[in-house]
């Protein structure tokens, strides 16, 4: 039997295009699902689109479409998108997508059975934006803080709301503990603990005049509240995808920062209270800055990942995600550190490396050898632990580099045929691990490269370079 691994990433809201943000989580999410695949594992790898709420209602009106029409149009774009990173998911998931919105009022059925939910009425501060309720003391200057453009509205309406407060107790321990503790990174895990010790309050999960929405199940009046919705996602797709009954719970959800709270305390309640088996694993990752500036539409330094693939193709751009995914702290990223990187690490290094191996070794009638293949278990500790920037790096420094010394200082081709021949088959060995271990992230080039240097096959110098340099 392979063992399971099922990974998600959020499901993206489409009111805007997909930036680099979306396709770094989207992503380094296919890294690890092609890295656990290629481990012998049955992955199911999901990601989707969020498209019900009042901010999507709002953007198909200015857009002058009706919802659905607008979010078939908005949810393609990802799709498209997807398909030019070669991101590999399984399942495609939407919001509107009838079977989904079963599996939520049912979900909720649940949950409201268990007593969970009652009638209440909501006083207080909303953004938009962020389809979330505010405290006064969240605000920075009267805003949201991650939406200092946007005004925060005052809401006051009849509400369902979910007993969340009564779950904390039960969270705080699961956390607290070694054993059973979902959170990561570490620092992720304290602040979330430190906030559930402040006290929590109850969540309101449903809306009275929100109507782009699934109607409550017992009052129709209401709408389900868009987080509850969208959450439900990664637990209905296991319901109606042929096959993925056995998947629930998650290994892994990987999201990013500013949805940690959303993740780790109202989703595993929810999942509590449904009396549901938690998810092993939520890793929330840090933002991207743009030269040192927050990426906005309004500042127009917004970065989109089809640019990236016209301009480094699908693997460098996902070289160059992988590469600065800010996997604890923000990272910097922007077109001209791109494009050194691009040119250093992959037309240069790995670049060079494969097209000299293969000139020297076709001269010398080369044919290839057949070295082991696996991971290098340092590779295997960086990926595991979601690394992915460290993981690039061992490689690029221990290996590739390395080879390339190794070509430098023993100048094959000054050597004896015999010698030369012995220094560059020990090279082709270490390339065609290279290359496997290469796979999860540059799937393209991997199979380029294993191409060229196919076990027991005559060496031949490909006609064209792998990563042509860019001025
Ligand atoms: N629809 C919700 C998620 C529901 S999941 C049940 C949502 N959507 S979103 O379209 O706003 O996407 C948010 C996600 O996009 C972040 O969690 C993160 O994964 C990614 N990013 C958005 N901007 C980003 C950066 N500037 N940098 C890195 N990732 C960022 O929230």
């Amino acid at each position: 039997m392979k063992k399971k691994f099922f990974i998600t990433t959020p499901i993206y809201y489409v009111n805007s295009t997909p930036h680099i943000g979306h396709a770094a989580t989207t992503t380094v999410a296919d890294i690890i699902a092609r890295y656990y695949r290629q481990k012998g594992n049955d992955v199911f790898f999901l990601t989707g689109t969020d498209e019900h709420g009042l901010k999507i209602a709002q953007a198909a009106q200015k857009a002058k479409k009706d919802p659905q029409t607008f979010c078939d149009q908005v949810s393609e774009k990802f799709k498209v998108a997807w398909k030019k990173l070669n991101i590999s998911y399984d399942f495609f998931i939407r919001t509107t997508d009838p079977r989904h919105e079963k599996v939520v009022k049912e979900f909720l059925e649940r949950i409201h059975q268990r007593g969970d939910i009652y009638k209440g009425k909501y006083e207080g501060l909303y953004c938009i934006e962020c389809e979330k309720f505010l405290t006064e003391k969240e605000l920075v200057n009267g805003h949201c803080p991650y939406h200092p453009k946007s005004k925060v509205i005052h809401q006051s309406e009849e509400n369902y709301f979910f007993r969340l407060s009564k779950y904390a107790p039960q969270l705080i321990s699961l956390i607290e503990n070694p054993q059973t503790n979902y959170i990561f990174p570490e620092g992720k895990r304290k602040e979330i603990l430190a906030k559930l010790k402040e006290g929590i309050e109850d969540v309101s999960i449903s809306r009275e005049k929100v109507k782009w929405g699934i109607p409550l199940p017992w009052d129709k009046k209401h709408t389900v509240y868009v987080w509850v919705d969208a959450l439900i996602n990664y637990y209905s797709a296991t319901r109606f995808v042929k096959g993925k009954k056995d998947f629930w719970p998650a290994n892994l959800h990987l999201i990013g920062k500013e949805i940690l709270w959303f993740h780790t305390v109202i989703w595993q309640a929810m999942l509590l209270s449904a009396g549901l088996p938690l998810p092993q694993k939520i890793f929330a990752h840090s933002f991207y800055t743009i030269d040192g500036e927050k990426m906005s539409k309004s500042l127009g330094n917004v970065i989109y990942p089809e640019e990236m693939v016209e301009k480094f193709g699908a693997d460098g751009a996902r070289y160059l995600i992988a590469t600065s995914f800010p996997y604890r702290d923000d990272a910097d990223t922007g077109w001209e550190r791109m494009k050194e990187k691009y040119n250093a690490d992959l037309a240069n290094n790995l670049g060079n490396l494969i097209s000299r191996v293969a000139k020297i070794g076709e001269r010398l009638s080369l044919t290839n050898p057949r070295g082991e293949r696996r991971f290098w278990p340092e590779m295997e500790a960086k990926v595991e632990n979601l690394n992915l920037p460290a993981a690039l790096d061992w490689l690029w420094q221990t290996k590739i580099t390395a080879c390339n010394l190794v070509l430098n200082q023993q100048k094959p081709w000054e050597k004896p045929k015999a010698e030369a021949r012995k220094i560059i088959a020990e090279i082709i060995v270490q390339i065609q691990n290279i290359s496997f271990n290469l796979a999860p992230f540059l799937p393209e080039t991997s199979k380029k490269i294993d191409h060229i240097f196919a076990p027991g096959k005559k060496l031949t110098a490909p006609q064209k370079v792998l990563f042509p340099r860019l001025k």
